[in-house]
């Protein structure tokens, strides 16, 4: 869960120690600022804002025996059980920890020094960070200056046949915007030589998937996450979805058991348990409502979101304000360091979007 980076890079290789590879001593180190949230109002994460679903809690504490936590992980039951409810085969199906590694898994497979890689800018910045660490040559597309509306044409124009991976988030994170479908088979069209990465964390709120162009695709590979809206970032699961064939390839870049045994039998309670998920949608996009227009009493300018948060334009005052909301226990993620002025809030629940706007009516 990356934040800004650091302006300092780090680079003092103590005397006598082994040098990293220059790509890792050019990084600016990632420093999110994850101490000390819980108990506060956390809409800084875009997490579940009210916890998973108790019955995964309940199922885990069933199922836990000293014996299962001695044996290394087994994902016999759980690929098949989430190929079902995800309506593809299990061999198109990675399970990963979280999206982050299905990200690294990607670029690891297909990215060699000083490869094209595509990013859109500002977005998750784990696309940035493992296309660094791969020596990769990144190219950065803006979203729209204004809207930050996606800029397809601009992304379509700048693909050529040395691209050889594109990272999409859709919905995007900071800006909440989305691509729809027929931007999303121009682009694979367009990149046939590159992995197309369609990151869908935030799904549930949007309604668009790509799923359903996989067997069309053979560049198409599109990421889930548990750390949203099954409020499981703790566990950290993904999938990591393409045609079976790709999959094959993920898979022989993968370590065995990167994803641990209690959140594969968490999943699987999880997906069980999709009334809760129904319920958390609902009052989610009910809270963005409210929040949007609690934001525009304020004559606060925001960006219209597509996903469990809202990009605001505070202004000069934004970190001040971050700063002053967390003193009454509110965190806000300050994004002024990638678009000016904006700071981004997650959407949970009615009451959760009263008690933000009313702390930031404190403040203003
Ligand atoms: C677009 C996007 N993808 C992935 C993630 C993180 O996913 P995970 O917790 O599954 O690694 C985030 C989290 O902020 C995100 O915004």
């Amino acid at each position: 869960m990356p934040a800004k980076k650091q302006t300092n890079k780090l680079k003092h290789v103590p005397r006598g120690a082994p040098r990293p590879r220059a790509a890792v001593l050019n990084m600016a180190p990632y420093s999110p600022p994850t101490g000390n949230r819980a108990g506060n109002l956390r809409l800084d994460f875009n997490e579940n804002t009210v916890g998973c679903s108790p019955r995964i809690i309940e199922f885990l504490k069933q199922q836990l025996t000293p014996e299962r936590l001695s044996i290394y992980p087994d994902y016999a039951t759980v690929r098949p059980t989430l190929a079902e409810f995800f309506r593809v085969d299990p061999a198109q199906l990675l399970l990963t920890n979280g999206t982050d590694e299905a990200i690294q898994v990607l670029i690891n497979t297909y990215i060699d020094d000083n490869d094209e890689v595509l990013l859109l800018h500002p977005s998750y910045a784990m696309y940035r960070f493992y296309a660094e660490v791969a020596a990769a040559n990144i190219r950065e597309i803006n979203y729209r200056e204004g809207s930050l509306e996606f800029p397809l044409e601009e992304l379509l124009a700048a693909i050529s046949p040395s691209t050889r991976a594109v990272l999409i988030a859709n919905p995007n994170n900071p800006t909440g915007t989305a691509v729809p479908l027929a931007g999303i088979e121009r682009i694979l069209k367009r990149a046939r030589k590159a992995a197309v990465l369609i990151d869908e964390a935030y799904y549930e709120f949007c309604g668009i998937t790509a799923l359903g162009l996989i067997p069309d695709h053979p560049n198409l590979y599109v990421s889930r996450t548990f750390s949203k809206i099954y409020g499981m970032a703790a566990m950290r699961l993904g999938c990591l979805f393409s045609q079976s064939a790709n999959v094959a390839f993920l898979h022989k870049a993968q370590s065995p058991y990167s994803v641990n045994a209690l959140a594969a039998l968490a999943a699987q309670e999880a997906i069980r348990d999709t009334a809760y998920v129904e319920n958390y949608v609902t009052e989610a996009l009910a809270a963005r409502e409210l929040l949007c227009v609690g934001l525009e009493k304020m004559r606060i300018d925001y960006i219209p979101s597509q996903a469990n948060f809202v990009l605001m334009r505070i202004g000069k005052r934004s970190i001040e304000i971050r700063d002053r909301l967390r003193e009454k226990q509110v965190l806000v993620r300050d994004r002024s360091y990638e678009i000016a002025g904006c700071v981004r809030v997650t959407v949970g629940t009615r009451e959760q979007a009263r008690r933000f706007l009313a702390a930031l009516g404190e403040i203003l």
